[in-house]
């Protein structure tokens, strides 16, 4: 086992308090060196409670720490780019948060940045570590690149169906239930961040799954919004395949959020809240695998797992939540969306011993797409990717 990377975290807020800085404690190949937040009360905890070795109000000195070997970003997405440059200057490898930026020009200083260095880089798009994600996406562009059609295909035409094309080219369809009464205060009440709103902050986890699922160039976007409560994007790649997304704000914690169904080849590959994979037309895959939950409070119910099993936990832990009046008793088995293992992977990335998790490339693409979207909303037009 190689020496552990000693890690300082910049912006211990809710996030990096939750996921990062727990997981960085936790796992042996990394240590929590340094906290680093402008409030005294958000440091107090990364020491007290999560063993920080150091605390620092300034940035610039835990990137200049000599110890500290890779940083960790998770202030707001307006404050980026100083750090990473800080980081570039010393040479020293960069997990960031998303979104990658607050502007487009944000997004390609970052770029030109990162590249100038050659530090290894990391993207929050977590959910490219979540184990479901990469089983399904792995079924899925496997079956793409080499397809292994089912034996009960209705054939109508059989050697008379004419050739079309688009045959057999994917699409994917996201759908995202989220409640916006959980979002952040301090984001709603920043002009800055509010801009852009969940089509920018939430939305790139999306973008992301559509690029890396449909692995290939996008090139236009339509997109319709209401306010911040509802969204429909349609992204069209450059083979004619589809991605659409739909996030509505006002829907229920009480239901699993997210959705993927990815389409192609005669086949479909579903990812259902990071608890489940279905599969369906493809020689050889399992119909049905599921995966572990974390903070399982309720380990006796729902035990076949999955989405029905989720659904009976999460029952029962909103009863508990209404009988004892404590909201947060609500949160239980929640779906693995991949942050600790996004770090552990970046390790094995800085090291030489694994593939690069999310680069900058891949980030800037995610992004790009969704300012085109935020773009075609507001002009009410599709919008060309040349045009971001
Ligand atoms: N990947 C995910 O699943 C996920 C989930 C939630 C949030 N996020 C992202 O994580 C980021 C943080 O979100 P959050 O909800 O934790 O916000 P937050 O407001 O709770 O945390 C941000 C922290 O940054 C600190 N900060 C501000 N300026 C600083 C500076 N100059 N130096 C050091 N610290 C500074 C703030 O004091 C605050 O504690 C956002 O970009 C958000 O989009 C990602």
């Amino acid at each position: 086992m190689s020496t552990p990377i000693n890690f300082a975290v910049i912006g211990c807020g809710m996030l990096a308090r939750a996921q990062h800085i727990p997981n960085i404690a936790r796992s042996p190949k990394t240590v929590l060196h340094t906290c680093c937040d402008l409030s005294d009360e958000a440091l107090a905890e990364c020491r007290d409670k999560h063993g920080a070795l150091h605390i620092t109000k300034d940035f610039r000195a835990a990137v200049n720490d000599p110890e500290v070997q890779a940083i960790c970003i998770a202030t707001h997405q307006t404050l980026r780019l100083p750090i990473i440059r800080a980081a570039a200057e010393v040479h020293k490898p960069v997990y960031c948060e998303k979104p990658l930026g607050n502007s487009l020009e944000d997004i390609y200083e970052i770029g030109r940045v990162v590249k100038a260095s050659g530090i290894p880089f990391c993207v929050g798009h977590n959910r490219r570590s979540s184990p479901a994600m990469i089983e399904g996406h792995d079924i899925f562009r496997s079956h793409m690149k080499n397809p292994k059609p089912c034996p009960w295909r209705f054939d109508r035409g059989g050697a008379e169906r004419p050739r079309l094309e688009g045959d057999g080219v994917p699409g994917i369809s996201v759908r995202i239930n989220d409640d916006w009464y959980s979002w952040k205060v301090l984001f709603m009440q920043d002009k800055a961040i509010m801009e852009q709103g969940p089509m920018l902050w939430e939305m790139t986890h999306f973008t992301d799954m559509c690029n890396w699922f449909i692995d290939n160039e996008p090139v236009e976007v339509a997109a319709i919004e209401h306010g911040y409560f509802h969204s429909g994007v349609v992204i069209r790649y450059k083979a004619g395949e589809i991605a659409t997304i739909f996030m509505c704000a006002n829907g229920t914690f009480g239901y699993p959020k997210e959705l993927y169904e990815a389409f192609g080849n005669g086949a479909a590959v579903v990812v259902d809240h990071m608890a489940e994979v279905r599969t369906a037309g493809i020689e050889g895959v399992p119909a049905r695998i599921t995966y572990p939950f974390l903070h399982d409070r309720h380990p006796n119910v729902g035990k076949e797992m999955g989405i029905s099993g989720w659904l009976a936990k999460k029952r029962a832990a909103c009863e508990e939540a209404a009988a004892k009046g404590d909201t947060l008793l609500s949160f239980t088995a929640e779906p693995d969306k991949g942050h600790a293992h996004a770090i552990n992977r970046f390790v094995d990335q800085i090291r030489g011993e694994g593939p690069v998790v999310c680069g900058v490339e891949e980030s800037i693409q995610a992004t790009r797409v969704a300012f085109a979207a935020i773009k075609a909303a507001r002009a009410h037009r599709t919008v060309k990717m040349e045009e971001v």
